[in-house]
């Protein structure tokens, strides 16, 4: 059965998106079966997978609103170990959309039910923000990876963060179900700046042991990728942020272990 990841931290632009792109690829390097859902209205993972915006139909928020069934929205890749549930943007909120729906915070566990046998890794790309959307993230997953960005006020959110983890696992609970924090992912560490490592002893002294041993440094490699639509572990597979991605890929599966 597979193991369901939730990629989140509500900060911006703290390397959700590339975590969740390239660990898949790293991932998948290793003999690993991926589906990778994008549950971002900017559909950042969907493009950087080379996945043509207008290639697809429907996306994984129609399944929020049971306008389409997992089957209608899922995307092969040129990597046949990489399935994708692609997000487009959208002009409505989705959020609106499934207020009044009683089950709202189970609707993406409820999909991923019958598909878990289908991989061994499902990786779950959330958005910027606390709501509805991420909940389901959530609870729909058994882990949560925390990327924290190397600089100052890294720690601002987090809380937040924390408390919204403890809120689902209460509902969780109630099924019988756990989410832990799987890890806390440093990224792009600038080797220059003291600062960046100070940050990472902060969250180390909060975090212990949660936080993983692979640091992804800032490296333009990675940022560059992103423009050919591929995981820099395939367009740049010795650059630095390449080897840091595989190393985290080990790192999850000893974890996993
Ligand atoms: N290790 C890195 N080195 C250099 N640039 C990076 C690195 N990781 C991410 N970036 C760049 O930083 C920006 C933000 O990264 P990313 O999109 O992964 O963050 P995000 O948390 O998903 O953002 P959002 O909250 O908007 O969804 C992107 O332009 C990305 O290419
Ligand atoms: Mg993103």
């Amino acid at each position: 059965m597979s193991y369901i990841l939730s990629i989140a931290n509500q900060k911006g632009g703290v390397g959700k998106t590339t975590t969740a792109i390239n660990l898949a690829s790293a991932l998948s390097e290793l003999g690993k079966k991926i589906l990778l859902i994008d549950l971002d209205y900017q559909a950042n993972a969907t493009t950087c997978m080379g996945i043509n915006r207008g290639g697809f139909d429907k996306c994984i928020f129609d399944c929020f609103t049971k306008e389409a069934s997992f089957d209608d929205v899922l995307v092969k890749t040129k990597n046949e170990l990489i399935h994708v549930l692609p997000a487009r943007t959208l002009v409505q909120g989705i959020e609106e959309k499934i207020i009044l729906d009683m089950n709202r915070d189970f609707i993406l566990h409820s999909l991923l039910k019958d598909r878990r046998d289908d991989y061994d890794y499902i990786l779950i790309d959330c958005p910027p923000s606390l709501g509805y959307i991420t909940t389901n993230a959530l609870i729909a997953s058994d882990g949560v990876i925390i990327p924290v960005q190397c600089e100052f006020l890294a720690m601002d959110g987090l809380t937040q963060l924390l408390n919204t983890i403890r809120l689902v696992q209460t509902k969780k609970k109630v099924n019988h179900e756990t989410l832990i924090i799987f890890g806390v992912l440093m990224t792009m560490l600038d080797a220059r700046v003291t600062s960046g490592y100070q940050v990472v002893n902060e969250i180390k002294t909060y975090f212990n042991e949660k936080v993983f041993q692979t640091i992804i440094p800032r490296n333009i490699t990675c940022s560059n990728a992103t423009f050919y639509g591929v995981p820099v572990t395939v367009f740049s597979p010795k650059s630095k942020s390449a080897l840091s991605y595989k190393q985290l890929a080990k790192e999850v599966l000893e974890r996993r272990e």
